[in-house]
Parts: structure tokens; C-alpha cells; sequence
């Protein structure tokens, strides 16, 4: 199963699909097929290490399957992998997570009623972590959305004059880039979008756009101008006029959106705060001091410390001069 989890991490951490991986081993314990999951509309892993082991000349006929996510049981965008294992005389399968998705779910049962031994729960906590963000959306009928702000250490994401680059450093902003790049949308205020005229792209270190670029959303009633960053080469751009952040996440939802950066403002981070629809937050912390100019998030209607939005850190990480702290909203936790 570590290995099957190994393999399963080579697959992108965007698009619509699961990081699955696969190992397929014969009687005698020995590794005759591998494989992984390569995104929405190929392979999955399981019919991927048939393949593979095939391609070795290994006949899968009595192996043992060894997969991160129970096999599939229904025909999406390729057909079920339950059935598919069953045909290659597969005879056991070994299983970590179980899908937790209706549509796909039932690839146990199928196996089983095929005479297929199944066991469930193998190295159950690393197979979830892997799955973190995807199961998380799966569950909730809804992305997964993490916030990231960049801040100043007294909580300031601009100058009193509106100038905000760069607060953090070129190693934090280098960190946040790998970020957009395993996400599937972007999203920022309509004024974030006039002022900032960002691009909201995925670039490398040398500025070079990444493969995978996300979608790029921009929340908010005014309309944006035709010019400008956001219609430059990147992700598609979707205008979303509306408020709420709910209706937000359905519209992406239904675009099959898994994980969902919001980059700002402070009215959206807010906006998304208020309606408990944050999972994380990522806060990059520049060690200077502004003591004027914009929040990084505006009023969440807190007028008392006892009702103060608690977060609990789950990682703290140094990026140069600058610190990561990475939170989950308490109750978030609660789910
Ligand atoms: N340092 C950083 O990390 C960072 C990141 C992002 C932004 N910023 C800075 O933040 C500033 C912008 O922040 P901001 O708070 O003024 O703007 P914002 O959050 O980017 O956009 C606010 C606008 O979005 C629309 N909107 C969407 N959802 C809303 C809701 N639920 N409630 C109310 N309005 C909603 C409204 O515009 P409509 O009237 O069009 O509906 C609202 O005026 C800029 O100066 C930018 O430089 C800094």
C-alpha cells in the first residue's frame, strides 16, 4: 500500500478525478503491475496496472490488487474498474480508502459478489491524506477552499496609499505559485481584479506559465474591462456577479472544481469567512510593519474576543524571511 500511495502522488492534484495508484502482485508477493491515475479522461490506476502488466508479459489471472480508493463501479469516462479486475481473474484486492462518492461507489460489493476476497482500511489515514482535499469536496457536495492572504506582521495585505507589492517575499510568492498550480480555480473580488489587474496564473520560478492552469474567477457585480491581465494567455476567466459565496461554489461545483484557492480581497475573504465556507487558510507572514492601510480580512462581525473565529494551525513553515502558517477554521473541525 505504500507504494500504491507513492504512485498514486504522480498524479496531478487538480482536475476532477481522485490521485489513485495501483499494485498488482502475483502469488508469490512479487510486483507484476503498477500504475496511476493520469487525470480526468485516461486510465484509472487499476486499469492501468493491468496494462502495465501485460506490457511485462505477467499474467494477472489469481493476483492480488492493491489500490488507494475502492475500484470504481460505474462507466464515467472510461468503464469500471470493478468489472475490469474481475475480468482479468483478479482474486484478491486490497483496498484503503472506500469511495465515498454514490455514482462511483458499490466496486466492493461488485467484486465481492464475484467472488473476489476484499479487504478495507489498509494504511487508512495516509490513503485519506492523500485524498485530503478531493474526499473533503466529495463529501460536501461542494470545492474544497482554501484562503490565502499575504500579510504584513500587523495583519495588512496594503499600504495607506493602496501600493501592496510585494509584502512577502520572492520565496513565499515562489511557495503560493506551486499552489495555484495543484488548484482548479482562483478566485478574487471585483475590486481586487480592477486594482490589481492580476493575471491569476501559475508561473514558475523563471515566470513561465505551468501546464495546468486554473480557472480563473472574479466575484463580484461591476463589470470588468476588456483589457487588462485577466484576459491575457492563462486559465479560462469566469465572471460570477454575485455575493454569495454559496452560489459561488455551487457554480464551480457544477464546472467539476475539486479545490478552490480565494486569493482576496478582503471583502470576499470575509464573505467567505462569514459563511463558514473556509476549509483552510493559508497566511503568509512578511515580518513588516504597515500600521496603516487594508486588512487582510474585512469585518466578520466580531465585536467581542470571546466570539473570535479560532483557527487551529496545522503546519508552521519558515520561506525566507517570511513564515507560512497553515490553519483550518475551527469549526471546520467539527465535520
Ligand atoms: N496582499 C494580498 O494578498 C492581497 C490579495 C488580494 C487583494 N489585495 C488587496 O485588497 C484590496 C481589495 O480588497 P477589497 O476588500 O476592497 O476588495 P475585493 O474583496 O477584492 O472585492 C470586493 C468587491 O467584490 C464584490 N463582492 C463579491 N462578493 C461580495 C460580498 N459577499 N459582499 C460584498 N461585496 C462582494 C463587490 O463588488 P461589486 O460591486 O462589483 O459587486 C465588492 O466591492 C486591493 O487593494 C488589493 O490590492 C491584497
Amino acid at each position: 500500500m505504500s507504494r500504491a500511495l507513492e504512485l498514486a502522488q504522480r498524479g496531478p492534484s487538480h482536475g476532477p478525478n481522485p490521485r489513485v495508484g495501483c499494485v498488482l502482485l502475483a502469488r508469490d508477493g512479487s510486483i507484476v503491475g503498477e500504475g496511476w491515475h493520469r487525470g480526468a479522461g485516461t486510465a484509472h490506476a487499476e486499469v492501468a496496472a493491468l496494462a502495465d502488466a501485460r506490457e511485462r508479459g505477467a499474467d494477472p489471472h489469481g493476483a492480488t490488487a492493491v489500490v488507494t480508493l475502492e475500484p470504481c463501479n460505474h462507466t464515467g469516462r472510461t468503464g469500471p474498474c470493478s468489472q475490469a479486475l474481475l475480468d482479468a481473474g483478479v482474486t484478491r484486492v486490497v483496498v484503503s480508502v472506500e469511495d465515498p462518492n454514490p455514482a462511483a461507489a458499490g466496486g466492493v460489493a461488485r467484486l465481492r459478489a464475484g467472488g473476489v476476497d476484499v479487504v478495507t482500511g489498509l494504511d487508512v489515514e495516509h490513503g485519506r491524506a492523500v485524498l485530503r482535499t478531493w474526499l473533503a469536496a466529495v463529501g460536501r457536495g461542494r470545492p474544497f477552499v482554501t484562503l490565502k492572504l499575504a500579510t504584513s506582521l500587523d495583519g495588512r495585505v496594503a499600504a495607506a496609499d493602496g501600493t501592496s507589492r510585494w509584502i512577502t517575499s520572492e520565496v513565499a510568492r515562489r511557495h503560493a505559485h506551486e499552489l495555484r498550480a495543484q488548484v482548479d480555480a482562483i478566485a478574487v473580488g471585483t475590486t481586487t481584479a480592477l486594482v490589481d489587474d492580476p493575471s491569476l496564473t501559475a508561473r514558475n520560478a523563471a515566470g513561465e506559465l505551468h501546464e495546468h492552469q486554473p480557472l480563473r474567477v472574479v466575484v463580484g457585480l461591476r463589470d470588468l474591462p476588456a483589457g487588462g491581465r485577466l484576459h491575457g494567455p492563462g486559465g479560462e476567466l469566469l465572471h460570477l456577479r454575485t455575493h454569495d459565496p454559496a452560489a459561488v461554489l455551487a457554480e464551480l461545483h457544477a464546472r467539476e472544481v475539486r479545490h478552490v484557492l480565494v486569493e482576496g480581497g478582503a471583502t470576499l475573504a470575509a464573505a467567505f469567512l462569514r459563511a463558514r465556507l473556509v476549509d483552510e487558510v493559508h497566511a503568509y507572514v512578511a515580518p513588516v510593519l504597515l500600521g496603516s492601510g487594508a486588512p487582510a480580512v474585512a469585518d466578520l462581525g466580531v465585536t467581542t474576543i470571546g466570539d473570535a473565529l479560532r483557527l487551529t494551525p496545522t503546519s508552521v513553515l519558515p520561506l525566507g524571511p517570511d513564515v507560512l502558517v497553515v490553519a483550518t477554521p475551527r469549526h471546520e473541525e467539527l465535520h
